[in-house]
């Protein structure tokens, strides 16, 4: 429910008093007293610094004491919202604490008093007779429109603003649980660095978000892959999967119209074909910010410190949602034989399970596994990630498009190589090996003062012994694990 309803509520309650938490205190007072004067009643104001004033009025003398604040609003008769700003450290005395159960036990009907805090917890002595309520953060339409607001603002400001719509999106999802004055602050200096609004500003507000979560290097923020699912060669089956739930993730609408949140994907397969590759595009793809969590920083020597490191880094990317959660070689932190350690990865893993049962709103996780054999099969079970995919050798078509995507993306023209002999020679290669051969072509042709051609491209893979032959009967051994776990990628 929205933050005016849930007043309205809260209102009409029998409560006396409300205890709010907030982190915007100048919206919240903002929303008291619309609420106030729907309601035809006046609004009181206490704070430490000026003491306790009627709106419109001087404060009162002597009232900068809260015991004493507290008696003059007992005192005082007819309808009211007294509003106590930042009460958590008046309550802390016994006295204060006790001045306001009187106050509250004693207000009759259309008298509400508000204590806010950033944090509040309801003392024992006001349980029954108070009511704790969470001051919602701005919602993504009160951030679009703030956005929305300040682009014109900044375009008739002559600010050049660059992005399109889809950006201007992602820069709102950004700044989700922002306050409002954060949020127009965070713009303000995005654009203070370079004098325009455009896309890289949306990977700065990331940043500061991200650092003010104060993450402690078991996740990091990885920069925008200008790269997206189009670069990856082949792979199609998972490139369609993933396109058809990239618009579900963090959606209110699709949350509506009964559509689960896709929690994610676990890609195996042979090394170097493309699943870390795939794992950096997608989110840029989706456009969202990517985190990537380094399950071997989780490790820490003290009792519950390796849990809480998870426990806080899945909290940050909580923050960070819509976000994709990306955890490269999964195996490394929830391997099944860490025998040894007192348990801990068996709790880690435990922790982690059921963080991914509990479908976290809006973080998409994308988890690589290299070494399958040492997954625990916990993690394997239905029901964990959405699909289990097997990344294998790129066939024909795959192996043409990564020759064209390594090709231009070192600025040399595909259409000036043979591709389909180079193709029909790089049976069984894989990604990783197809770009080392483009590399180890514009060496030879930088040695040799030239432009690369078929030729020198034909001379490395001639050098080269693909892993699918070096290590053939573990690739055998991969497939067959595949074949009865996982759909072809
Ligand atoms: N399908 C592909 N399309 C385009 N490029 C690819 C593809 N597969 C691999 N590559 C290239 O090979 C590089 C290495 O691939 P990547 O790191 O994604 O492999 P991986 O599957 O994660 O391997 P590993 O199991 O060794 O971690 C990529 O950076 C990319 O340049
Ligand atoms: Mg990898």
């Amino acid at each position: 429910m929205d933050n005016s309803t849930d007043l309205r509520i809260l209102f009409d309650s029998p409560y006396p008093l409300v205890l709010v938490e907030t982190r915007d205190e100048a919206r919240l007072l903002e929303l008291l007293r619309d609420e106030a004067r729907r309601r035809n009643t006046p609004v009181w104001v206490w704070s430490a610094a000026s003491g306790l004033a009627r709106d419109g009025h001087d404060p009162q003398y002597g009232t900068r004491d809260p015991a004493t604040a507290l008696t003059f609003v007992g005192d005082t008769t007819g309808p009211g919202v007294f509003v106590f700003a930042d009460a958590h450290s008046a309550i802390a005395d016994p006295i204060v604490l006790r001045s306001v159960k009187e106050a509250a036990q004693t207000a009759g009907p259309g008298r509400t008093i508000v204590l806010t805090a950033p944090h509040h917890i309801i003392p024992p002595e006001l349980e029954g007779i108070a009511v704790a309520w969470k001051h919602q953060p701005p919602t993504e339409a009160e951030l679009a429109e703030l956005v929305h607001r300040t682009i014109s603002r900044l375009g008739g400001r002559g600010v050049p603003v660059t992005l399109d719509t889809a950006e201007e999106r992602s820069l709102v999802a950004s700044l989700k649980g922002a306050t409002m004055a954060e949020a127009e602050r965070l713009i303000q200096r995005a654009v203070l660095e370079d004098g325009i609004l455009g896309p890289e500003d949306i990977d700065f507000v990331r940043r500061q978000k991200f650092a003010a979560l104060g993450s402690d290097g078991v996740l990091e923020l990885i920069e925008s892959e200008r790269r997206t699912l189009d670069d990856v060669g082949g792979l199609d089956g998972l490139k369609d999967w993933l396109r058809l739930r990239g618009s579900a993730v963090g959606s209110k609408r699709a949350a509506a119209l009964g559509i689960d949140a896709p929690r994610g994907v676990l890609l195996t397969g042979v090394p170097g074909c493309g699943k870390s590759f795939i794992s950096k595009t997608l989110a840029g793809t989706w456009g969202l910010p990517l985190l990537l969590l380094d399950p071997g920083r989780l490790y820490r020597k003290f009792v519950g410190e390796s849990e809480q490191r998870l426990e806080s880094a899945l909290d940050t990317a909580a923050a960070m949602a819509p976000a994709v959660l990306w955890i490269d070689e999964i195996e490394k932190g929830f391997a099944a034989s860490n025998n040894g350690d007192g348990g801990v990865s068996t709790r880690v893993l435990g922790s982690f399970l059921r963080w991914l049962q509990d479908r976290p709103d809006g973080v998409f996780v994308i988890a690589t596994a290299n070494d399958v054999t040492a997954l625990p099969p916990e993690l394997l079970r239905k029901g964990r990630f959405d699909e289990i995919f097997f990344v294998d050798l790129p066939e024909a078509a795959a192996r043409t498009a990564i020759f064209d995507g390594q090709l231009s993306a070192r600025g040399h023209d595909p259409g000036r190589f043979d591709l389909d002999k180079l193709v029909e020679l790089t049976e069984g290669f894989s990604g990783a090996e197809i770009e080392a051969i483009v590399v180890g072509a514009l060496y030879r042709a930088f040695g040799a003062d030239a432009e690369p051609t078929t030729e020198e491209l034909i001379a490395e893979i001639e050098s080269t012994i693909p892993l699918s032959v070096s290590r053939a009967e573990d690739i055998a051994a991969l497939r067959q694990w595949a074949n009865e776990r996982a759909v072809r990628a």
